[in-house]
């Protein structure tokens, strides 16, 4: 069976060549960061190969997506895409579980600070007597508009409702040329 040597540890392992190097290492708990589960699309597994070159898998369109085809330059392949056929030597140190949390807990300190806004007590204050306001001002003018009606009833000014004024009386064309004579016979 392959062998798999791990820098920085010297740690030999021995590799089935149906299994990628990122499954054998965790079956050994080994920590090599990864954030997509081994699907090739978060370039995290990367490790580097230090030596045993012919003895490694092609590299799939996933990997070669993320990294490249410039293998021959970087030595730089995903663990999770990765098979051997023959023995290899693998660097991984910069798959570090301290820093890698210690990273972690950064950013999450970072990001729940930028989104809790601590108001300071004077601001509150303000607020707290500005809701009040208008708290107050909303009560005031509920209690106007209740029966408002009632207060504009003047005794000696009753408030006439339907327009106050009177229909005019309907006359005929008769009337109306009995009006016009008369009119013109006072003139
Ligand atoms: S674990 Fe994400 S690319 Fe390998």
């Amino acid at each position: 069976m392959p062998k798999l040597t791990l820098h920085p540890s010297g740690q030999v392992l021995e590799i089935n060549e149906n299994l990628n190097v990122l499954d054998r290492l965790r079956e050994e708990e080994i920590y090599v960061r990864s954030s997509c589960g081994g699907t090739g699309s978060c370039s995290d597994c990367m490790i580097k190969v230090l030596s045993g070159d012919d003895n490694l898998s092609d590299p799939p369109f996933e990997e070669i997506q993320l990294l490249g085809n410039v293998f021959h330059l970087t030595k730089e392949r995903l663990a999770c895409q990765l098979k051997i056929s023959g023995d290899v030597t693998i660097d991984i140190s910069h798959h570090n579980i301290g820093t890698d949390q210690e990273r972690r807990e950064k950013k999450n300190k970072e990001f729940i600070k930028s989104k809790i806004k601590v108001k300071k007590k004077s601001q509150v204050d303000a607020e707290h007597v500005e809701r009040e306001k208008e708290r107050e001002e909303r009560m005031k003018e509920r209690e106007e508009w209740k029966g408002h009606w009632k207060k504009e009833d003047d005794p000696m000014n009753p408030k006439r409702l339907g327009g106050g004024k009177r229909p005019k009386l309907f006359k005929s064309v008769e009337q109306e040329e009995l009006e016009k004579k008369d009119d013109d016979s006072e003139k």
